[in-house]
């Protein structure tokens, strides 16, 4: 796990970009941006928040055991490891 993510930009299609600043996951940066991703678990295993990942890398905190293609990642596990931009669908 990356120590330092505080640099990092989340693009977000049709929406404004927002910083991540010491989440602990990228969702937890959207929901403090008031951004809408739907979840259930937090923690991998649902898959009820996958989400488009149009550019960029991310790393998972915990191990994803949900199924996701292969250009969708699980917000609720993840840091960003560089400045990444995904598609939210509301
Ligand atoms: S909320 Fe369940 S996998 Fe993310």
């Amino acid at each position: 796990m990356p120590t330092d993510t505080s640099s990092f930009v989340i693009k977000i299609v049709d929406h404004e970009d927002n910083q991540f600043t010491h989440q602990k996951t990228i969702l937890e940066c959207l929901e403090q941006h008031k951004i809408n991703v739907h979840y259930h678990c937090r923690e991998g295993f649902c898959g009820a928040c996958r989400t488009k990942l149009l550019n960029g890398q991310i790393d998972y905190v915990t191990d994803p055991l949900a199924y996701i293609d292969d250009d969708e990642f699980l917000p609720c596990c993840s840091v960003p490891l560089s400045n990444i931009e995904i598609k939210v669908e509301y």
